[in-house]
């Protein structure tokens, strides 16, 4: 209904307006600066998980890639190996302790029915398991050890948004609450991560604030033969969400690369008619992908740079506005290309809300 709506054309523009106050939510209570701690509800045992040395995520769609995104925030925080599945593709083999292999099940909904079968499979052979999600007495929560919310609040566009953000978030206090609890991450260091988290309702804010700009690329570019989305390090799982998002809901031909990769093939694809999203943050090794971004130039591709501005995105056709925010700037840069998505999308008059052939929560396998 329009009422439901709130005065938005769709939910999923909704959704993205609400980011900050469900960010507000998902942070609230869960944040200590003085000790550097997050403190989260989780009721797993902590010498287990101090002895931990292998976590498995498993996932589906967009929660896919907050795994990937969490994979880069736990790895060099925490010490131990993180392995991200599709949740469809999860099999557990010998060879890996299961007493000291966390299993997390990242899911908005809590019913989909892959993460739930990936969750039974990893049960099987006795490993703990963690489920990530947004909906309370949702199937998965009742199936695993324990339960983190990312109260996002209820999410009713198909294509996630506000749910994937919190996703990142929650599982970036995971990583600090874990790092402290193993003794990798000090109590400084927490103190920074947190500081950046507080910070992140008012960055997505700032993006939001900058919604004409990228409303009128979506206008320039919305006939493009395809979209290229390019990012490094954290910004690489965010490249692969920012295409998901605007093959979702547009139709387009869009897909993430990592940045590196573009020259072992996907260069082919690259003309005049192929606009190439590249992400330049700070945190996102934006001199790498500088090299690569010159690479599509010269061979005529329109380049939007996603930036914190260092320099480098003065050599960009176009560039939007990252607030600095350390690992979470990849992030920052998501919400800008919802946006975009969505505008591109609303040009091309699709049905944004309610996408052909897609469910908002897949109950087979
Ligand atoms: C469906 C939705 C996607 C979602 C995926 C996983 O395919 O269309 O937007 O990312 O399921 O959903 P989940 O609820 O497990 O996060």
């Amino acid at each position: 209904s329009a009422a439901g709506k709130a005065g938005h054309d769709h939910y999923m523009h909704k959704e993205i307006h609400e980011q900050p106050n469900a960010l507000r939510q998902a942070i609230s209570g869960r944040i200590d600066e003085l000790t550097g701690n997050a403190s989260l509800d989780i009721d797993l045992d902590e010498r287990y998980l101090q002895a931990v040395d292998e976590i498995h995520i498993v996932a589906c769609g967009t929660s896919y890639h907050a795994g990937l995104y969490a994979k880069e925030l736990l790895e060099p925080l925490v010490d131990l190996t993180v392995r991200v599945d599709l949740a469809s593709e999860y099999e557990v083999y010998d060879g890996f302790d299961s007493r000291r292999t966390l299993v997390v099940a990242v899911t908005q909904s809590g019913e989909t029915a892959d993460t739930l079968s990936a969750i039974r499979r990893a049960k099987a052979p006795g490993m703990t398991t963690l489920a990530v999600t947004n909906t309370v007495g949702s199937t998965i929560t009742r199936e695993v050890d324990d339960s983190l919310f990312i109260k996002a609040g209820p999410e009713i566009g198909v294509a996630a948004t506000k749910t994937f953000v919190s996703q990142v978030t929650a599982l970036a206090l995971f990583t600090i609450y874990l790092g402290r609890l193993r003794g990798t991450i000090s109590a400084g260091d927490g103190a920074d991560i947190l500081e950046n988290i507080r910070r992140l309702p008012n960055a997505v804010q700032s993006i939001l604030d900058a919604e004409p700009n990228i409303k009128r690329l979506a206008k320039q570019y919305v006939d493009s033969d395809a979209f290229f989305f390019i990012g490094r390090g954290l910004a690489y799982p965010v490249a692969l969400e920012s295409a998901l998002k605007l093959k979702e809901i547009s139709y387009a031909h869009a897909e993430g690369f990592a940045a590196g990769e573009l020259k072992h093939g996907p260069l082919a694809l690259v003309t005049k008619n192929t606009p190439v999203l590249a992400f330049l943050s700070e945190s996102a090794s934006p001199d790498e992908t500088f090299n690569n971004v010159k690479e599509v130039e010269s061979r005529g591709a329109p380049v939007i740079g996603l930036s914190t501005s260092d320099g480098t995105e003065s050599f960009c056709k176009h560039t939007i506005d990252i607030p600095s925010l350390g690992r979470l700037e990849p992030l920052v840069a998501n919400v800008a290309l919802q946006l975009f998505a969505y505008h591109v999308a609303n040009e091309m008059g699709r049905p944004i809300d309610k996408p052909r052939n897609l469910a908002k929560s897949v109950t087979v396998e």
